[in-house]
């Protein structure tokens, strides 16, 4: 193999290998959302749902669901619970995601609005119970006021169980009105009260992305317009965020998901604030008036566009204006004074159409006249190689889109075959944004699909296609990104987690050594003169890193025999003897993590001597290697 390390073929963007986010299979609500209580505000279709009433010691009482839409349409319901009993306990206990996570000496904090209704003096006792019933955590309070108020109190677990319940009881003859009952960790990332899964969070950060795409997928669209996402009620105040039922609640009939509902608390300033923790440029993508092609295709009628794209514009306001602005302010009074550098926003997820044409053009000529330099992406709808995807394709090069963003998945094979694809893409129209792709082991939405070895390794085959056309491939992420290992809808996903524990997949590894490893710029690594695709089913692609002062090789070997390969480095005044090499390999291609073994298929570092200018380097089976190699 040849590199010619002084011919720079490509700048590769900051924003080369990100994140896509999205609610499906518990990522926010019972996942990276650190609340563990589920229904708390009693807003699910079954408003008792995750709830059960509980009596002891004599203690009695019975329970009634209020709603107050016309006061309060966001947060319509509440309980009314009439305590008749002098003695003992009456309440509820609620079951979390799955049970709750708890871990032994941390601290939770619980709260409640409550208001005695009447003359009452209602005392509540909280509860934490483990694995066997055991109380693992208590704490009391009472709510003095006759007016709604927030009440909290914290305490700590004597114990670790991921299936941990809580206790809600209440004592003193009476009547008291509960709502927005709920339970958080002490800590949460960068320990924001009411805040984010540390842990989840730091998986995150540990990839260093060079952009967070938010808030989906096909939830962004909803499967009828009435359910599509909605930024501007997702800020402010928990309690007045309007829940809604997730789009996945009901997608597959074999894998049911009834309770799955969205709060809100993982929430635009929540998703712009992660971004900007983790060094992600923040891609919103925003509903175009169209509602999931795959369930509705609800459209919103051309001549009523106009609440949509003024969020749309809003959106960028609350991201980027001052506080002399309507939404800037509204950031500023959110604690956010400084702007989120919003350069980029997404119109539709995945839609197709002549439907889709007319009411982008729409978007596009507002988000344009007001903000010139904001960067559309536009969706080139589902599959990689259908007859909609073409059409939008030339539609959109056309009209002089600024980036395409394509979904792929398709089986490990598809992206092997496709590390060519963008080689001979139009230099000069539109940049790509491959927004979502996973190698599927057995079929597209299959629940036996795996995170292996053999989908990982092909979709680094298939990325070092991507990077060797950083020029117009400016994006790229993996999707789904998370899945609770009980409640999940879609298979595979980049990490899988339970209540307390999350591991990364091999198809994780693969993009974090991407993303950490991507160089400033591609220069040209052949063989025979021509890229390596494929050739010994191997692919390659080598960067400089300016920043470091280093070449970058990556190999990928998907084929079941090692290979020694030599590197003929030209262009160079040459490099320290000694390079660093990391690795990921599995002697089956089968191969998976999971919650026991987290890391069998995780990169390992070594060292490699340099002679003079020519790097010569074992290649095992089924592995992908990084060679970092430092100029004198
Ligand atoms: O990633 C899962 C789903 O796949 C997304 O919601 C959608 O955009 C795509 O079809």
């Amino acid at each position: 193999y040849t590199i010619a390390a002084d011919k720079v073929k490509a700048h590769i963007q900051p924003t080369m290998y990100g994140i896509f986010f999205e609610d499906i299979n518990l990522a926010a609500d019972g996942g990276v959302y650190a609340e563990l209580v589920k229904n708390r505000s009693f807003e699910f279709n079954m408003p008792l749902m995750g709830w059960k009433e509980q009596k002891k010691d004599g203690g009695d009482g019975r329970t009634e669901v209020i709603n107050r839409a016309v006061e309060r349409p966001e947060n319509a319901h509440f309980i009314k619970s009439y305590i008749t009993s002098d003695a003992g306990f009456y309440g509820f206990s609620n079951e979390g995601f799955r049970g709750m996570g708890v871990k032994e000496g941390e601290e939770y904090s619980f709260s409640v609005m409550a208001k005695q209704d009447g003359d009452t003096n209602v005392k509540l006792n909280i509860e934490l119970h483990g694995d066997n019933g055991d109380i693992i955590g208590k704490a009391e309070l009472t709510p003095t006021d006759k007016e709604w108020n927030r009440y909290s109190v914290k305490f700590k677990s004597s114990a670790t169980t991921p299936k941990a319940q809580l206790y809600v009881w209440m004592s003193g003859k009476g009547v008291i009105d509960l709502d927005m009952i709920s339970m958080f960790p002490e800590h949460t990332w960068k320990n924001r009260p009411g805040g984010l899964r540390a842990d989840l969070v730091q998986r995150l950060a540990d990839l260093k992305p060079g952009f967070l795409r938010f808030p989906g997928g096909c939830i962004v669209e909803g499967r009828e317009l009435n359910n599509r996402y909605q930024w501007k009620k997702t800020i402010g105040p928990v309690d007045k965020r309007e829940n809604i039922i997730n789009r996945w609640n009901t997608e597959f009939k074999h894998r049911p998901t009834p309770d799955y509902y969205q709060t809100f608390g993982l929430g635009f300033m929540e998703y712009f604030m992660t971004a900007e923790d983790i060094g992600a440029s923040p891609l919103p993508i925003l509903n175009c008036g169209m509602a999931c092609e795959f369930n509705t295709g609800e459209l919103v009628p051309l001549d009523k566009l106009d609440p949509y794209v003024q969020d749309a514009l809003d959106l960028i306001e609350f991201a980027n204006g001052d506080a002399s602005t309507k939404w800037g302010k509204l950031r500023t009074d959110l604690g956010h004074p400084a702007p989120f550098n919003l350069k980029m926003i997404g119109v539709g997820n995945e839609q197709w159409g002549p439907q889709y044409i007319d009411r982008w053009k729409i978007f596009t000529k507002a988000i344009k006249t007001k903000y010139p330099d904001i960067k559309i992406v536009s969706a080139l709808g589902p599959s990689p190689d259908g007859k909609e995807f073409d059409l939008l394709n030339k539609t959109f090069r056309g009209l002089g889109a600024d980036i395409l963003d394509e979904h792929y998945y398709a089986p490990a094979k598809w992206f092997r075959d496709n590390a060519r694809r963008y080689d001979n893409y139009d230099r000069k129209g539109p940049k790509i944004f491959a927004g979502e792709y996973a190698a599927q082991s057995k079929s597209t939405v299959n629940p036996d699909n795996k995170n292996n070895w053999e989908c990982a390794l092909s979709e680094a085959a298939f990325m070092t296609g991507l990077e060797r056309n950083a020029d117009v491939v400016n994006m790229a992420s993996y999707a789904p990104l998370f899945a609770h290992v009980e409640g999940w809808q879609w298979t595979p996903n980049l990490i899988w987690f339970d209540n307390l524990k999350s591991y990364a997949t091999p198809n994780y590894y693969v993009q974090q050594l991407f993303s950490l490893n991507k160089g400033t710029d591609v220069v040209p690594l052949t063989l025979n003169n021509e890229a390596v695709a494929g050739q010994n089913d191997s692919y390659a692609t080598a960067s400089l890193d300016k920043n470091t002062n280093e070449l970058v090789i990556k190999f990928v070997n998907t084929s079941t025999s090692a290979q020694n390969v030599s590197f003929k480095i030209t262009g160079s005044k040459g490099y320290q003897k000694q390079a660093t090499v990391t690795t990921i390999k599995a002697d089956d291609k089968d191969a998976e993590n999971s919650l026991t073994a987290p890391t069998a298929v995780s990169p390992v570092e070594s060292k490699i001597n340099i002679s003079g200018n020519t790097l010569k380097m074992a290649v095992e089976p089924y592995s992908f290697k990084i060679v970092r190699l430092k100029n004198k």
